[in-house]
């Protein structure tokens, strides 16, 4: 059994290696860390710091070599040594828990031409519009924009459109996958699971966030010891997902305060605030350029205080998204190996979120 995982991981490795693009600097100008945290100058790499116990999250499952949030990536993701595998949930017309990133169907599916007629004003197919029967007649592929009526990929060198055949699918599908790759493999990964704009569901009628932990209950995830994160984005749930929703069903699982760049929660990125976020959270996940400024340059490292806050107070940090494409890569970094280095070993953060599990695993595995 051992051996034929270790063959499949082996297999894996190279369709990986094989299909990972050239690092180049990144010219996207991604935003500033925000004035609200204090940064400085910081000093050369430390690499002799033990980096045991650091984590790889990998983000929508091996999304930089298959379409994101597909079982195949999930498995991939698994066999490249991720510690978590992530799970972005929506929930359907019919109150069903599906694995996606979006709320709305149109970026990485088919809907559009498979519905017509039954998009909301804004031109977007949502999720709780459409039964999971109708969800599961749907082609998934890598993200995409249209342009003159042109489907173009948002990452030009990954997983090509309209090759192979790739599908929606539950969360308890999800859990299930991993749970058995971890009976046939003795290894115990975890999940990460994101409630999706919770707000927005509940003025849909719907409590994504009481399903998803009913469902995780189910799985036997219950207690801050089992290898699950639940994160959100929004505050006001993560609050009433510790106060109000574990509570009533009888679990305590680990939480994580995802930060986005938004003006309303720059509080977020303060010592107070991340002090009040410390009362219901046992993590942080912010965007990356919290940490590290994106102004940054390699002769002047400005690494804002949130680790140490957050440290401070008890709190894991696991910053996203971590990407090997072209135009991915910060100016402050060299290659996509050295931007890790700077955030594992310079920043000290727990873990990461990324596209290339891969290359994040061998990072640790060489360090
Ligand atoms: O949940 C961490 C990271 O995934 C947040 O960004 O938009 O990819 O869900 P997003
Ligand atoms: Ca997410």
């Amino acid at each position: 059994m051992q051996t034929r995982f270790v063959r499949t991981l082996t297999f894996l490795g190279v369709i990986a290696m094989s299909l990972v693009a050239c690092d180049t600097p990144d010219t996207s100008s991604p935003p500033a860390a925000p004035a609200a945290v204090q940064s400085a100058a910081q000093p050369a790499p430390q690499p002799s710091v033990s980096l045991a116990g650091r984590v790889v999250v990998a983000h929508r499952g091996a999304s930089g070599y298959l379409p994101e949030h597909t079982l195949p990536a999930k498995a991939m993701a698994y066999a490249m040594g991720a510690d978590y595998v992530e799970q972005d949930v929506v929930m359907t017309k019919d109150d069903q828990l599906i694995v996606i990133h979006d709320t709305t169907l149109d970026r990485t599916t088919d809907v559009a031409e498979k519905f017509p007629g039954r998009a909301r004003a804004d031109g977007q197919h949502y999720a709780v519009d459409f039964t999971l029967e109708e969800i599961l007649t749907l082609n998934v592929t890598e993200g995409f924009s249209v342009e003159n009526g042109q489907k173009t990929l948002n990452y030009a060198d990954r997983f090509p459109l309209g090759k192979s055949i790739f599908k929606v699918h539950t969360l308890a599908q999800e859990i299930e996958l991993i749970q058995g790759l971890n009976h046939s493999t003795g290894k115990d990964i975890g999940i990460y699971p994101e409630i999706k704009s919770p707000a927005f569901h509940l003025s849909e009628g719907k409590d994504l966030g009481a399903a998803v932990l009913a469902v995780l209950k189910q799985y036997g995830y219950t207690g801050k010891t089992d290898k699950a994160f639940v994160q959100t984005f929004e505050f006001d749930e993560l609050k009433r997902l510790h106060d109000e929703v574990m509570p009533a069903l009888g679990v305590d699982l680990k939480l994580v305060q995802l930060l986005d760049g938004g003006d309303e929660n720059l509080w977020m990125q303060t010592e107070d605030g991340v002090r009040q976020i410390a009362q219901y959270a046992d993590g942080l996940g912010p965007e990356k350029s919290m940490i590290i400024d994106s102004e940054s340059t390699p002769d002047n490292l400005r690494i804002s205080q949130l680790v140490n806050y957050a440290h401070a107070n008890g709190l894991q940090v696991h910053p996203y998204t971590f990407r090997a494409d072209s135009d991915q890569v910060p100016a402050y970094a060299t290659s996509f190996e050295h931007m890790l280095e700077l955030f594992y070993v310079n920043a000290q953060v727990d873990g990461v979120f990324t596209d290339f599990t891969d290359r994040a695993v061998e990072f640790l595995r060489s360090h």
